[in-house]
């Protein structure tokens, strides 16, 4: 069968802990941390797991860290592809305050990668066999510039593979200038892309449109949190709505909600019904505390409560 691939440049070892109540100036016992393999890619691979998939993780890996996520992923029985990196892999923070029932996320600058370990990094990613869908997903590291997108689209093309990204800013830029076929932006991103302050609801399709229509992008798929999301294609346009949920926490909503559009996708389901998966796979993950991806179950009694409103629809005969 074809590989699902992600790819994350920016990996991290998730060190989740409790503390009673957040003070300054006070030393704050917590409890005994619980580590996580985390970045965008790494954990769009170990959702599409928890679904039922499989997916090959490519990352670069340096230090105890690095190596603690290869270790925790294997356990997660995800395949993985580390490529060695000299420095040390970020270990990035998530504190809960039991009292008032917040969570602090503290992301850690990523290490700096060589020339020469993002080369390899692409060429391991060239070596892969038989790809159907690479994600890209989270943010670059120092020595990964955006431009890299050039090359990752390039090897999409010769692999006849569908590319995905789900990232930031000037990346974001640069991989719909080289070419994707999906992209997931939530709100925010999307209006930076558009170079627009504010985007409301009725200016998501338009700025969406004119990306399609001018770039080179297929699909755009703009994440709206507790309202689901809008599907956006040359010949589309529609909005998938979940019900109202008793959430606990929204961290990893958009990985698994990526995990559930690219298994979708994998099933030849129709692009709408891929999805719909993912919005029922990333609320899936808001019914689940912490860092806690989506589960199957979840995502399956989801499925069918999500509502599918067309909002542009072109027939070409
Ligand atoms: N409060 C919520 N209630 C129900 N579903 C939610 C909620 N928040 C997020 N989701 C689901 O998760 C999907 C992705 O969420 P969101 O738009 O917040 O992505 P994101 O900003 O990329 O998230 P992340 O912080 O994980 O990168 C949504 O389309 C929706 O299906
Ligand atoms: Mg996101």
């Amino acid at each position: 069968m074809s590989a699902i691939v992600t790819i994350t440049f920016n990996p991290a070892l998730d060190k989740s802990t409790s503390i009673a109540e957040l003070i300054p100036d006070k030393k704050l016992k917590c409890t005994r941390p619980v580590c996580e393999p985390g970045g965008g890619g790494i954990n769009v691979a170990r959702a599409i797991k928890k679904l039922g998939g499989e997916a090959i993780a490519v990352y670069p890996a340096g230090g105890e860290a690095g190596e603690n996520i290869t270790r925790l992923l294997t356990e997660e029985t995800v395949s993985t592809l580390a490529i060695p990196i000299k420095n040390h892999t970020r270990e990035n923070l998530v504190i809960a305050d039991q009292t008032h029932q917040k969570q602090y996320l503290f992301d850690m600058p990523g290490p700096s990668v060589s020339k020469q370990e993002l080369e390899q990094c692409l060429n391991a990613i060239a070596g892969i066999h038989d790809v159907a869908f690479m994600v890209v997903s989270g943010s670059l590291p120092p020595g990964v510039p955006p431009h890299v997108f050039e090359t990752i689209s390039s090897i999409a093309r010769t692999k006849n593979a569908k590319l995905i990204v789900d990232t930031s800013g000037d990346a974001l830029k640069d991989a719909i200038k080289a070419g994707v076929y999906l992209i997931k932006p939530n709100l925010t991103e999307l209006a930076l892309l558009a170079g627009k302050d504010k985007l409301n609801s009725a200016s998501i399709g338009h700025a969406a449109t004119e990306m399609i229509a001018y770039g080179k992008c297929e699909v755009i798929v703009v994440s709206l949190g507790g309202l689901g999301a809008i599907l956006v294609t040359k010949d589309l346009e529609m909005s998938l709505t979940p019900p109202a949920l008793a959430t606990k926490s929204t961290v990893g909503a958009g990985d698994s909600m990526l995990a559930g559009i690219v298994l979708g996708l994998m099933k030849n389901t129709s692009l709408a019904d891929a999805v719909r998966y993912g919005v029922a796979c990333g609320s899936a993950a808001t019914l689940r505390p912490g860092t806690e991806l989506c589960t199957k179950k979840d995502a399956d009694d989801l499925y069918s409560k999500i509502v599918i409103k067309n909002i542009r629809e072109y027939h070409v005969s």
